[in-house]
């Protein structure tokens, strides 16, 4: 089994990320924090409590974290995440609680407990990371590993730089990549592969009561063609913990624009090390079928558990 605490701003592909590890027999869940990224702090937590009960995900506990990034005004995505962050899919409201605490604590706590045990995922703006590095920089080292879904070696999608969670908070992503950690960054150049099309789109019906969030999730997320479709980005972080073989990864040097004119929030990735050490390891390609074919296998066992 391997120890995962996620860190995400519910938002579709988180959900369809949290599905995915609750879908996962590999993968034990140990905490989800929260973050102020596709919508406002409240939503991503209210979903977050949301999704722990819907997906069945027991007593793991849910930690709120910083409502906004750590020096820029909020950028927000609720034009393509929907108005309540989870698009046309509609849970029933959480009954249980978020934890006492903050997210920050919880992150620092848990990996402080198990250290070399807990693998950090990452899928939104980097606020919280980044104040539990500062708070306690220990946990680059307590941490099994981190892996983000953020960045991109060509191109933005926010901006034609920079990917939503990095432009969302440059200086925490900033501190985060700049720590004594090598992150794997799991950027748009293998997120964009991981498109549902409707083919795929056809295979999340008849999944019980988990098609009630994969279809009018994946529906609102983005048009579905039979050649295109929603990049379910988040999901390929959570993929990337439980079968790292479907992914090529390559050493880099990332830093993180954080004063350019048009390239503020920029993940500037130098696979030429040049006698340094790597800060990252920057997935480079996806099979995209394998992807598939965990996701579908894990939402199918997911599907039977949930009736
Ligand atoms: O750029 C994609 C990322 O931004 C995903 O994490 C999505 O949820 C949004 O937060
Ligand atoms: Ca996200």
């Amino acid at each position: 089994m391997t120890k995962v605490l996620l860190d995400c701003d519910p938002g579709i592909d988180d959900a369809l990320a949290l599905a995915l590890i609750a879908g996962s027999p590999t993968l034990d869940l140990v905490g989800v924090t929260t973050v102020g990224g596709n919508v406002d702090l409240a939503l991503t937590t209210a979903n977050a409590l949301a999704l722990r009960e819907f997906l069945d995900l027991g007593d793991v506990p849910v930690a709120p974290g910083s409502p906004v990034a750590l020096m820029r005004d909020n950028v927000r995505a609720s034009h393509v995440h929907g108005a309540t962050g989870l698009g046309a899919a509609v849970l029933p409201p959480a009954t249980k609680p978020a934890a006492d605490g903050h997210a920050v604590d919880l992150i620092v706590d848990t990996l402080r407990a198990a250290p070399g045990e807990i693998t950090l995922i990452a899928t939104g703006p980097l606020t919280n990371v980044a104040l539990a590095v500062r708070k306690e920089p220990r946990i680059v080292d307590w941490a099994n590993d981190l892996v983000i879904m953020g960045g991109s070696y060509t191109r933005g999608n926010h901006n034609p730089a920079a990917e939503f969670n990095i432009i969302t908070d440059p200086e925490a992503a900033a501190i985060v990549f700049d720590a004594a950690w090598v992150p794997t960054m799991i950027g748009l150049d293998v997120t964009l592969k991981a498109r549902m099309t409707s083919a795929l789109l056809d295979r999340m019906w008849g999944l019980g009561r988990l098609s009630d969030l994969l279809v009018p999730a994946a529906q609102s997320y983005a048009q579905v063609t039979e050649t295109s479709g929603p990049a379910i980005h988040d999901a390929c972080a959570v993929a990337y913990v439980v079968d790292p073989s479907l992914f090529t990864t390559v050493p880099a040097v990332v830093n993180v624009e954080t004063a350019g004119r048009y390239t503020t929030g920029m993940t500037v990735v130098d696979f030429n090390l040049r006698d340094r050490a790597p800060s990252a390891q920057v997935a480079t390609d996806l099979d995209v079928g394998g992807f598939w074919d965990l996701m579908l296998s894990s939402y199918k066992r997911l599907g039977a558990r949930l009736g």
